[in-house]
């Protein structure tokens, strides 16, 4: 399963997201990397906060585990406001929507999680919300159905999604700032790694940082539970610094290698070469073949083998490269 993956970038359990909580930066110069969104969105709040007005809505967008939530949390900090948070699912009906807004003061952010998953009905009452800041719910049934008008508090909606394609393109069109999030640099994910090292009142070397870097997928959520991990493996050894053997001898044990890569990674590339010649090969099939639903395949894994050039996308399935068989170190097919 997913879940059991060391470099799983979705977070773990509930006590992961706790601890997730003390590592994350709360403030725009804290936050590590994306350098051009970050100089982008100081332009705008600094603009909301001379203007006195409420920020822009944002969408947030990109795979899971590379800082949407802490970004959101840093905008508001950076704003002065209040942040309510709740989730696409969570909010089932108008109702819960509106009781959510209508505890908003004006200029707060409302951060919506997982906003591809807010039904229908509710997105459609958002529109409102978003454009002119009120909402009609209709009450009552049948002949005595009426909608009761009610306005609401200037508010900037930050609404986050690892899957931006399945955002109707009405709620994607009522956002002023749209976000999107990449895989982060090597020198950034070091640099986090030691920021991380500093809250968790561990040391690591530089180059033991940078060995972790390179094993954390472009993803700052794997390079922190990778540094928890080296540091469980660093306690036992009764070592007080982490240096760059051992963060080598626990990674390799925890089977990740240097190009952020785990034991699924392989499989599912393996699987491609050795039952279909390195494809072409759809994604339900490699799905069906590594024990994974397809929406896992696609939000999960495949993005950063994309991104990484161990995969490429064909309108025929995708196929394995050059550069997977060299990782692999599996011969390159004959072509006759
Ligand atoms: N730019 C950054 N600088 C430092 N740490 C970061 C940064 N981005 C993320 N992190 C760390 O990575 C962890 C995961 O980030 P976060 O929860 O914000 O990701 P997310 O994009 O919301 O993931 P998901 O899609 O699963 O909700 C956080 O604990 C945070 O400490
Ligand atoms: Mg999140």
């Amino acid at each position: 399963m997913a879940t059991d993956r060391i470099i799983n970038s979705e977070s773990e359990n509930e006590q992961e997201a706790d601890n997730e909580k003390s590592l994350r930066p709360k403030f725009l110069k804290e936050y590590i990397g994306q350098a051009a969104l970050k100089q982008e969105l100081s332009v705008y709040i600094k603009a909301a906060k001379q203007r006195e007005e409420a920020l822009d809505h944002v969408l947030l967008y990109g795979p899971p585990g590379l800082g949407k939530t802490t970004l959101a949390f840093v905008i508001a900090n950076e704003l002065q406001v209040n942040i309510r948070t709740t989730s696409g699912p969570a909010i089932e009906k108008s109702g819960d929507l509106l009781s959510v807004l209508n505890d908003l003061q004006p200029g707060d952010v409302l951060f919506i999680d997982e906003i591809h998953r807010l039904p229908r009905v509710v997105e459609e009452t958002l529109y409102s919300a978003m454009e002119d800041f009120f909402v009609d719910i209709i009450v009552g049934q049948g002949p005595t159905a009426h909608p009761i008008h009610f306005p609401l508090p200037p508010f900037t909606l930050i609404g986050a999604t690892t899957r931006a394609g399945l955002l109707s393109a009405p709620l994607r069109d009522r956002f002023g700032i749209l976000a999107s999030l990449n895989y982060y640099e090597e020198s950034d994910l070091q640099d986090i790694v030691q920021r991380s090292a500093t809250v968790l009142h561990t040391k690591v070397t530089e180059s033991a940082a940078q060995e972790i870097a390179l094993r954390s997928r472009g993803t700052p959520r794997v390079a922190n539970r990778l540094l928890k991990r080296v540091r469980d493996f660093a306690e036992v050894a009764q070592q007080t610094t982490i240096d760059r053997d051992l963060a080598k001898q626990a990674l390799d044990q925890l089977q990740v290698d240097q190009a952020g890569l785990d034991q699924v990674d392989r499989r599912l590339l393996t699987m491609m070469i050795d039952l279909y010649e390195g494809g072409p090969v759809g994604l339900k099939t490699i799905a069906a073949n590594i024990g994974e639903d397809v929406e896992t395949v696609e939000t999960m894994y495949e993005p950063f083998l994309l991104q990484q050039g161990f995969l490429k996308r064909t309108s025929r399935g995708r196929m394995v490269t050059k550069k997977a068989y060299t990782h692999l170190h599996r011969a390159l097919p004959t072509t006759d």
